[in-house]
């Protein structure tokens, strides 16, 4: 693999485009090209279509998307739905007009059933109803792996087209979204927290029991696994995947209840008072966990446990906010 290579890295500016982009300059690849959102924006098929032809990058690493948590894909499922088709649709085809033989798509965990067997392994995609909250975004997801999936079965031999696909588990660390309302569930508690410190108030109210499990994997766990399956060599790649299910899980290999991810990031933050979980809240599922025996059999496993990776990104948060 040559460190010469020049590669896109689309959504540079995201908590996993940025993370990539550290790891690709740590890997000593000097030939990075990006665009922020203001410059070029990937659902407007004309300009995407623009940069591919003018920049001719050999690679993609596809994480761009619009992203949110629960409350903004339920209030906003048109531009969930519209704005990720049209950033997949525009960016795979205009890298395979431009000749991108090698391209990475970041898809989620939500593409699997609602009731699918737990942990969720790659083969019950397609298997049943999705999560009806999110189902606009996974669909968008599942259109993305298909794109990929039918540039190579059309493409794969004739134009050497080699794009592949990773599913995040939930991600969390430095550059992730605080918003009120659109955070992630740690994101989201790393912010109550600290205001409640900031505030000494005697008690912090956690919708739910507490008892749910999930699973959560560093930013830059991620950023490495995706380099990982990007650089592997295409006869293993092939070996271990399908062309009609290509797609690689990545997640941390184990999930913790709420209760004790609330305990670790009040310990984190520094917040001593009374922990309160409302039992009469919604839970949500009671397990999420990806199987990523997968990726384990490749060749690749997460390096930073949640309390060294929540300690870090806790000190982001400090000097972002
Ligand atoms: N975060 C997670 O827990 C998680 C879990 C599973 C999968 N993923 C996947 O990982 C990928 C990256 O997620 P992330 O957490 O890094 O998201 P993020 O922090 O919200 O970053 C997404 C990036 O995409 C850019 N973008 C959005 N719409 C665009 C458009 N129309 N044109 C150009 N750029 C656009 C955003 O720019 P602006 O902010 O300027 O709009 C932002 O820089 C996504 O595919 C996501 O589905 C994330």
């Amino acid at each position: 693999m040559s460190n010469n290579l020049k590669i896109y890295v689309a959504g540079h500016r995201g908590m996993v485009g940025s993370a990539i982009v550290r790891q690709l300059q740590a890997k000593g690849y000097k030939n990075i090209v990006t665009r922020t959102h203001a410059e070029l924006d990937l659902c407007n098929q004309q300009a995407v279509a623009q940069f591919f032809q003018e920049e001719k990058p050999d690679e993609v690493y596809l994480a761009a998307a619009k992203v949110g948590g629960i409350h903004a894909n339920n209030t906003y499922p048109a531009e969930f739905i519209y704005q990720n088709l049209m950033m997949e649709a525009n960016v795979i085809h205009q890298a395979f007009e431009s000749g991108v033989k090698k391209l990475l798509f970041l898809g989620s965990s939500c593409i699997y059933p609602k009731m699918a067997p737990q942990p969720m392994a790659e083969d019950t995609l397609l298997t049943g109803k999705l999560e009806p909250t999110n189902e606009p975004y996974a669909i968008a997801k599942i259109a993305g792996i298909k794109l990929c999936e039918s540039y190579n079965r059309q493409y794969g031999r004739s134009h050497g087209v080699d794009y592949r696909s990773v599913m995040p588990t939930n991600l969390y660390g430095p550059g992730d979204n605080y918003h009120p309302e659109n955070s992630h569930v740690i994101p989201a508690l790393i912010r109550r927290f600290h205001e409640a410190k900031e505030q000494n108030a005697p008690e912090v109210v956690i919708w739910g029991t507490g008892t749910p499990m999930r699973e959560f994997l560093y930013v830059d766990d991620m950023a490495s696994a995706s380099l990982f399956v990007m650089e592997l060599d295409k006869n293993i790649y092939d070996f271990h995947t399908r062309p009609m299910q290509s797609h690689i899980n990545v997640g941390f290999g184990s999930d913790i209840t709420i209760m004790d991810l609330v305990k670790i990031i009040a310990k984190v933050v520094g917040y001593d008072g009374k922990l309160i979980f409302d039992a009469e809240k919604p839970d949500g599922a009671p397990k999420k966990l990806m199987n990523s025996n997968l990726l384990a059999e490749i060749g690749w496993r997460p390096k930073v446990n949640l309390f060294d990776g929540l300690e870090v990104t806790y000190k982001f948060f400090l000097e972002e906010k």
